[in-house]
């Protein structure tokens, strides 16, 4: 039987902030928009953002667009691509101001502008005095900004196609992307979504660690996608773990509880962040605080019966700023931990929690192919942005606030260009069986019940093989054990076994498809890690513990189809103003 096939201007794979901000803009503009989701839209992963967004409106304290630009950058550890940055950071204000007047409950201060609360790495003056420039909704932010932004969409008429997941991308013999084939998840039906334009959004792949702040449907689904179709992934060695996640489970305690005033100590009760980064203490950036934690921990000043963890407190900061500003957090606190801690500290470890590398995009989210001889190109008809993109703003570290700045822009970014591609090539290109081929023989791959282990057995084994192999601190060794087990991995998932439920509810072959995503992502990370030889933002070797900007100021590029890593310089040219040059990174 054919398979059926639907027909838009625009397909939007994933519904998050950033495939629903470009989502939002061609509805709006009257195109035809579908946007496939594996779960319903507003359990997409940015509804689980806390702390904020960046933006330097000054309704605190004096800020510029460019010191945000200083401050990323620097960030970045110098890896981040500076017109890229610098369009996030200008776009940043009015990119809020446009949230606001689509209806999001920012908080606000006693003025009735925007409240904006400290985050880490951030200052005033080009490293000057700490800067307040993260606007929030108490520590819900992603979740005032997922459902303004889906129900803006649901009055534009975005068609949604909900709990479809998507299998592959559909490309001609000519390389341009004509759509994707999508599986219904309830009833295990595939589909055609032939588009003019296809968008990936599909977030980031923190399942792939053990411990981690992302949801369960976070599977590098986008980027995997992107690998079979041939295109490389950039900085996959750049894996971002949060500071502050609940000790022992993973969960996600925002900045914004150091941002309010909260501070970490070890065993002895020190502030040992003091001895670390001395101005700037625990609002450093993440990289620096992670590895903070780690070294405590290793020197035996962690706290508890194991020494495993240290404290976060924000109990001197009272009940009613506790309760008011962080309730996400006192929920997590009472329900994870049985505390409240306006009265108790917090245990907390570092958690997987964000991927700075991906897809590479322009600062327009066209997806460009690095091209080894000549310059690079852009694959005609699609488009990347959010986590599941490299553009590349956040370079070897991101500051906190900048991802929900990140999906707004580049999605609102990715939205106009489709709107400029899709004037210029207003008809469907033909869609032949061919096209679909490799998509089908994914899907049949995964529809045969192998002999072999369970799904969540090998799973299990890969979560835990990246967090010892690929974790804060990084040696060759090491990555180098990681790298043929999972080679291991990969031949046993070959043979998995689906259980026999999966002929109902597909959950088994969804499962399957997901860690087929994230085996591909995973040795991605690792292979990209244990080739970068230098220690640069959140990649930290201790056999190569300086940064090198002699040998490795460029980005990495890894290829599934040849296993290999190339790589591309760095645009350290900004649009308007001066490059900041690599300089040593202090905090
Ligand atoms: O800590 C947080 O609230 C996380 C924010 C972010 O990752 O940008």
């Amino acid at each position: 039987m054919p398979i059926p096939r639907r027909h838009f201007d625009a397909l939007i794979i994933g519904a998050g902030g950033a495939g629903l901000n470009a989502a939002l803009r061609l509805a709006s503009a009257e195109l035809r928009v579908a946007v496939v989701s594996k779960v319903f839209p507003t359990r997409s992963h940015t509804v689980a953002a806390q702390g904020g967004v960046n933006a330097a409106l000054a309704n605190v304290l004096p800020d510029h667009w460019h010191w945000h630009m200083f401050d990323t950058v620097k960030g970045s550890d110098y890896l981040g691509d500076q017109d890229a940055i610098e369009t996030m950071c200008r776009e940043a204000i009015p990119t809020v101001y446009e949230l606001e007047h689509a209806g999001v409950p920012f908080s606000r201060l006693e003025n009735g502008k925007i409240y904006q609360r400290a985050f880490g790495g951030q200052s005033q003056q080009f490293g000057g005095e700490q800067a307040a420039r993260t606007c929030a909704a108490a520590d819900r932010t992603g979740h005032a900004i997922l459902h303004t932004l889906y129900q803006q969409n649901i009055r534009a008429r975005t068609h949604f196609f909900d709990e479809y997941f998507a299998i592959d991308l559909i490309r001609d013999s000519e390389g341009v992307v004509l759509g994707a084939l999508v599986l219904g998840i309830e009833d295990g039906e595939p589909l055609v979504i032939a588009a003019k334009t296809t968008l990936l959004a599909t977030g980031g792949y923190g399942q792939v660690f053990r411990t981690n702040t992302n949801a369960f449907i976070n599977t590098g689904d986008g980027m995997a996608m992107a690998l079979r179709a041939g295109i490389p992934l950039q900085d996959m060695e750049f894996y971002q773990f949060h500071p502050t996640g609940v000790a022992g489970k993973g969960m996600l305690i925002t900045e914004a509880a150091r941002g309010e005033g909260g501070y970490l100590v070890n065993a002895d009760g020190e502030r040992f962040m003091e001895r670390y980064a001395p101005s700037a203490r625990d609002l450093a950036s993440r990289d620096v605080v992670a590895r903070a934690i780690v070294s405590e921990i290793r020197a035996g000043r962690g706290c508890g019966a194991q020494k495993d963890y240290v404290l976060l407190k924000v109990d001197h900061l009272g009940a009613e700023v506790v309760h008011q500003r962080l309730p996400g957090i006192c929920d997590i606190c009472r329900v994870f931990l049985g505390i409240d801690p306006a009265q108790a500290p917090i245990p907390v470890f570092p958690t997987a929690h964000y991927a700075m590398g991906g897809i590479p995009t322009d600062p327009q989210a066209r997806v460009i192919m690095p091209a080894r001889h000549g310059p690079e190109e852009v694959v005609p008809g699609l488009y990347a942005a959010g986590e599941c993109a490299c553009v590349s703003v956040h370079g070897a570290n991101r500051l906190g606030g900048n991802s929900l700045l990140d999906i707004l822009v580049f999605g609102r970014a990715a939205g106009q260009d489709i709107l400029r591609y899709v004037s210029e090539n207003p008809h469907h290109r033909p869609l032949t069986d061919e096209d679909i081929e490799p998509g089908l023989a994914r899907l049949q791959r995964w529809a045969r019940r192998g002999d072999g282990e369970r799904v969540s057995v090998i799973k299990a084994e890969l979560r835990k093989l990246m967090e010892d192999h690929c974790g804060v601190f990084r040696d060759q060794e090491t990555m180098s054990h990681g790298v043929a087990k999972l080679t291991a991995l990969r031949e046993r998932l070959d043979i998995v076994r689906l259980q026999d439920h999966s002929q109902v509810f597909n959950t088994a072959r969804i499962e399957a498809l997901e860690l087929d995503n994230l085996l591909d992502v995973g040795t991605a990370t690792l292979m990209a890690a244990l080739a970068r030889e230098e220690s640069r933002g959140a990649h930290s070797r201790v056999d190569f513990p300086e940064r090198d900007d002699t040998h490795w100021l460029k980005h990495s590029l890894y290829s599934l189809s040849e296993d290999r890593i190339d790589y591309k310089p760095v645009r350290t040219k900004p649009i308007s103003v001066d490059s900041f040059p690599p300089k040593p990174r202090v905090y």
